[in-house]
């Protein structure tokens, strides 16, 4: 099959992961962003005895990534589903703690390929932008009708976009007449709103209001910010969550938590550490790691990635 995604540190992923996986007799591992199941294939074929579930809430990705691992489906249990579900679906399979965690976030370049999904600007579709387009409301619904202040508020944190203002008047403009119908028509409408000298920094600039809606459709951060604690609730003791995250908000959420987790609650001027106190989580190396010049050569989505992990310590 032809593959329409790569993996983002494919090879660093498993080496995070290895020490929670190995020498276990069954390990269990989660993979809450299937996609194409290219990190899940690899896992299951350097493990032998490793059982994968795996979730996507794209049903495309679900689809393409059963075909793909159809020689392992005796090893891995698929579900099309949210990822703050996980604790749910693993209750469904009587499976109470898992061995390895992993979030690769965002969409797939095959999500953002097929150009009818209104993911990109590159090409003429629909406004819909739902990665599950069984559920949910679409950018178009949101562009129709949003108040004038959340559609600024949307663009300006979700996209960190300075000229929201000027872009939101415009959408409220000509939202009446109905003319924003297309990507097309909101990338136009986009650089219409950004001052020429503007325009020439910071690559196309339609990205970052494509992202803000893209976020507020699927509710990512809300939604990433739910599931990361839930997970941790889930790993066995010596098991390992790796996130990887490709924009600043996502990585803001992460860093936020895991900084949370590997904290002790005994109280500050306490003499002594209570043990039952003591943190439960600790950073499997400090900050987040980068690719390097050779992962992003062979593969250019890693150029933004962010990668961190973390390790269960404490029952
Ligand atoms: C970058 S791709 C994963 C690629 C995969 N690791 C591989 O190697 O093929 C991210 C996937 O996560 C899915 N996704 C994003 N947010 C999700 C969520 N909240 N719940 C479940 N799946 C999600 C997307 O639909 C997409 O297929």
């Amino acid at each position: 099959m032809r593959l329409e995604h790569t993996s983002v540190l494919l090879n660093r992923c498993i080496a995070v992961l290895s020490t929670s996986l190995e020498n276990k007799g069954e390990p269990v591992l989660v993979d809450a962003t299937l996609g194409l199941g290219g990190h899940s294939l690899a896992l299951l074929e350097k493990f032998p005895n490793l059982r994968i579930i795996g979730i996507d809430r794209d049903k495309s990705a679900i689809d393409k990534a059963s075909q793909r691992l159809a020689s392992h489906l005796d090893r891995i249990t698929i579900f099309h589903a949210v990822y703050d579900q996980t604790p749910k679906l693993l209750d469904s399979l009587g499976i109470w703690a898992v061995d390895g965690i992993l979030f690769d976030l965002g969409t797939s370049s095959m999500q953002l390929g097929q150009s009818e999904r209104g993911f990109s600007y590159a090409q003429s579709a629909p406004l819909d932008m739902r990665m599950d387009q069984s559920s949910g409301i679409t950018a178009q619904e949101v562009l129709d009708n949003y108040s004038r202040g959340d559609l600024i508020r949307i663009i300006r944190q979700y996209g960190e976009e300075r000229f929201a203002q000027r872009i939101v008047d415009n959408i409220i403009a000509e939202r009446t007449t109905g003319s924003i119908k297309s990507t097309s028509d909101l990338a136009e409408l986009i650089k219409r709103s950004i001052p020429a000298p503007a325009r020439r920094l910071g690559g196309n600039p339609a990205k970052r209001t494509f992202q803000a809606l893209r976020i507020e459709v699927n509710q990512e951060l809300a939604t990433l910010e739910r599931a990361i604690p839930l997970c941790l609730e889930r790993l066995n003791l010596g098991g390992r969550m790796v996130v990887m995250s490709f924009q600043s908000l996502e990585d803001k959420i992460v860093k936020k938590i895991f900084a949370q987790a590997t904290q002790s609650k005994t109280p500050v001027g306490l003499p002594v550490e209570i043990k039952a106190l003591s943190a439960k989580f600790s950073l499997v190396f400090s900050g987040s790691q980068k690719a390097s010049d050779a992962e992003i050569l062979e593969n250019s989505r890693a150029k933004s990635v962010r990668l961190r992990a973390i390790e269960r310590v404490a029952a």
